[in-house]
């Protein structure tokens, strides 16, 4: 099934990468390379005409004068001719250029497939925070993050981390570590502690409380795992469960008065709405969730989930099978191992929200139908606490890193796009195992603040 899918992006692979094919490749890449040689080029197209054009005046008006008031005419003549000829020049010039980068042309990349164009069907769902607040940081940040990240991530001690975290969400906790430079770091859901490695690469210094029903050190005795030196684990024997962890106290032990100042990470599989009010209740500000996962998708209701409103654009579903969404999906469902076509999407009376109409919690281990005017509440209580809303991208689009399962039609534009293989091969990331780009869930970050009375 998606063998097929496979071997188009495979095929369409070969055709413009550097390494099998010179010539084609000119076509696709955008990279800053070429641009570059482009802008050179523009340049020197342009010294060279304008000179061409000095000379012939000089030389025209010399003779000219000598002609009186009438070589003066011609002169004017001369020259209003050749504005226009350089001008029709430069223009054809940069239009052959910029016909090359066109995102149409980029689209064109995955033929049949019609990814862009589904986009506006299907569409990437998003929260709307209270005052339309957005991060700080840019994609040319998340670049420059991964040329920083990807060596560190080929230290990993757990080289194989199946069930836990792959290159892009540890990526996206690392950046979001970093860039927020918080005093304390709140895990919760360790396994054999990808995750806590990944924050003590991002923070050398800062303390970790780490939250998990096995202490990542039983692992240990089987294979890679890592526990950390300067983290305090509520683990195994000693495991609270967030919601029941005298918040108050562990803030006063680590000498913490500003929350603001603490990250919260959850990667635990229970229900983000739950998640999100326990963390309002002790007054934490910054949150990252690992798994958002699409409607229809995942074992815990989502911030996702929540968010996913008739108003919101690529939000709302119709379970109607000769609907546009229902043809989209179930082409859609034969490339993408994660996609939902409209017969798993909807559950009895056409419910379509949080998974067939369930709000999932504990990796599924419990669930409870939900009304949709309950999760129409949801929405509305989310969005009044939501300050950012900010879902990380994929690293790269499919056909660079070959992932099969996450449907690129319901995820944010990668940070390295299709086509730019010269930019994905400097970022080192051609020397990871194809298996790493597997697991993203769209993890979001979310500043959240009391409701305003
Ligand atoms: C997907 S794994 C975490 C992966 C890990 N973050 C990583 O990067 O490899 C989920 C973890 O959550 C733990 N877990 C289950 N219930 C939990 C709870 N109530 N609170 C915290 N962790 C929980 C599981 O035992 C498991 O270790």
């Amino acid at each position: 099934m998606h063998k097929k899918m496979l071997e188009r992006v495979l095929s369409v692979r070969r055709a413009v990468s550097p390494r099998s094919d010179a010539t084609s490749s000119v076509e696709f890449e955008n990279d800053n390379d070429e641009a570059t040689a482009d802008a050179d080029d523009d340049e020197k197209t342009k010294k060279q005409q304008h000179q061409q054009i000095r000379i012939a005046t000089r030389t025209a008006a010399n003779y000219l004068t000598r002609m009186g008031p009438f070589g003066l005419c011609l002169v004017f003549l001369s020259l209003a001719l050749l504005s226009i000829l350089s001008l029709y020049l430069f223009h054809s010039r940069s239009f052959v250029c910029v016909s090359s980068y066109d995102p149409v042309t980029r689209s064109g990349f995955f033929g049949l497939d019609g990814l862009e164009s589904d986009f506006g069907s299907l569409g990437v769902p998003w929260c709307r925070s209270k005052h339309g607040k957005t991060v700080e940081w840019t994609s040319k940040d998340l670049i420059k993050g991964l040329e920083e990240f990807v060596p560190i991530y080929e230290t990993r001690p757990i080289k194989n981390n199946m069930y836990g975290m792959g290159f892009d969400h540890s990526f996206g906790l690392w950046f979001i570590a970093r860039w927020l430079k918080p005093d304390l770091m709140i895990e919760s859901g360790a396994f054999k502690g990808h995750s806590t490695w990944v924050l003590r690469q991002a923070m050398p210094d800062t303390p970790i409380v780490s939250l998990s029903p096995r202490h990542p050190e039983k692992y240990l005795k089987k294979g890679p795992a890592y526990v950390d030196g300067n983290c305090t684990y509520f683990a195994g024997k000693d495991f609270v469960d967030f919601g029941s962890v005298d918040w108050g106290s562990v803030m006063k032990k680590h000498e913490i008065t500003d929350l603001s100042r603490v990250l919260i990470f959850f990667d635990d599989h229970q229900n983000e709405l739950k998640r999100i009010k326990q963390a309002l209740k002790a007054g934490f500000q910054h949150l990252v969730f690992e798994d958002n996962y699409d409607t229809g998708t995942g074992d815990h209701y989502s911030v996702r989930q929540i968010c996913d409103q008739f108003y919101i654009r690529g939000g709302g579903h119709s379970c109607f099978k000769d609907s546009d969404e229902a043809r989209i999906r179930s082409k859609r469902r034969k490339f993408w191992q994660k996609a939902v076509d409209i017969e798993e999407l909807c559950g009895p009376d056409e419910a379509w929200w949080g998974v067939r109409g369930y709000m999932r919690d504990d990796f599924n281990h419990s669930n409870q139908p939900i009304s949709y005017a309950d999760h129409f509440q949801n929405s509305r209580f989310l969005e009044s606490i939501l300050d950012v809303y900010w879902e990380l991208p994929p690293v790269a689009g499919p056909s660079l890193t070959h992932q099969t399962r996450y449907d690129p039609a319901r995820a944010p534009s990668p940070i390295v796009e299709d086509g730019r293989y010269r930019l994905f091969q400097r970022l080192g990331l051609t020397r990871l195992e194809t298996s790493v780009f597997n697991g993203y869930t769209q993890m979001v970050y979310l500043h959240i603040s009391e409701q305003e009375s």
